[in-house]
């Protein structure tokens, strides 16, 4: 069985300040049976690591660079981020995509220098509404995944795929159960093909896009999905919390 994990992603949001809401998050889940993630801004990371020590949450990044050091004004090399306290990387992720022009390709390169560095990836992938409205939401799905995984013969360590519907980040707008779930299966079958039914059974594979409390259980409830991935939802705690029980009771 996967891992359950619920994991949050601040995307360009906060400061220090907001930083309790990190010790509202590990008081509320002292002992939890899922997974807790916070990806966070780059520089939220070491004092975010530091309030989170010894608790059961993991800081993550949202990016790295694909190089492992060097002439790169700007960027944050992986082992950087590792240093700095993270575990876990968002890679992939549409926003990056969209404003960085990042291409499948790049996200591979940017998977091999996380492993390299010891983080732990979440690749994203998600269809645009055109996409979808043309009837090509698996074969996007497909290109990305196969792009990114290209160079690897043996899965990544510790590969969590989310899978997140472009036209659903932000807007409120969620997919129907159906099509979350045929995603996630396709996802699911796309890892087996590639890497073997042993191995793909235990990749997490999160839904993200418009989670909130009020859609998480029924969204938890579709086969094939291990937790979410949340935006707007993971700035506090209070909204993230009933989230991870959600999925704790799924
Ligand atoms: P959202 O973002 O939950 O605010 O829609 C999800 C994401 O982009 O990871």
């Amino acid at each position: 069985m996967p891992a359950r994990i619920a994991a949050g992603n601040w995307k360009m949001n906060g400061t220090r300040a907001d930083l309790d809401q990190i010790d509202a998050l590990t008081a509320a889940h002292p002992a939890p049976a899922v997974e807790i993630m916070l990806c966070l801004p780059a520089t939220l990371i070491a004092e975010a690591t530091a309030r989170a020590a010894g608790q059961a949450l993991r800081i993550g990044a949202q990016d790295c660079h694909a190089q492992p050091a060097g002439a790169h004004t700007g960027d944050i090399a992986a082992a950087q981020l590792a240093d700095a306290g993270a575990q876990v990387v968002i890679l992939g992720h549409s926003e990056r995509r969209t404003d960085h022009g990042e291409d499948d390709a790049l996200v591979g390169a940017k998977l091999r220098a996380a492993c390299d560095a010891g983080l732990r990836p979440i690749l994203c992938v998600g269809e645009s509404l055109a996409e979808r409205d043309a009837g090509k939401t698996l074969e996007r799905i497909g290109t990305q995944l196969d792009g990114a995984l290209a160079d690897f013969d043996t899965m990544p360590a510790g590969l969590v795929v989310a899978y997140e519907p472009v036209w659903a980040i932000g807007t409120g707008r969620t997919p129907s159960l159906d099509q979350i779930g045929e995603v996630h299966d396709f996802l699911r079958k796309q890892i087996k093909a590639r890497y073997g039914g042993a191995t793909a059974a235990d990749v997490p594979l999160l839904y993200g896009g418009s989670v909130k409390p009020a859609n998480a259980a029924e969204i938890f409830g579709v086969p094939n999905v291990d937790g979410a991935l949340v935006g707007g939802a993971s700035l506090k705690e209070s909204d993230f919390s009933p989230i991870i029980a959600a999925l704790t009771s799924s």
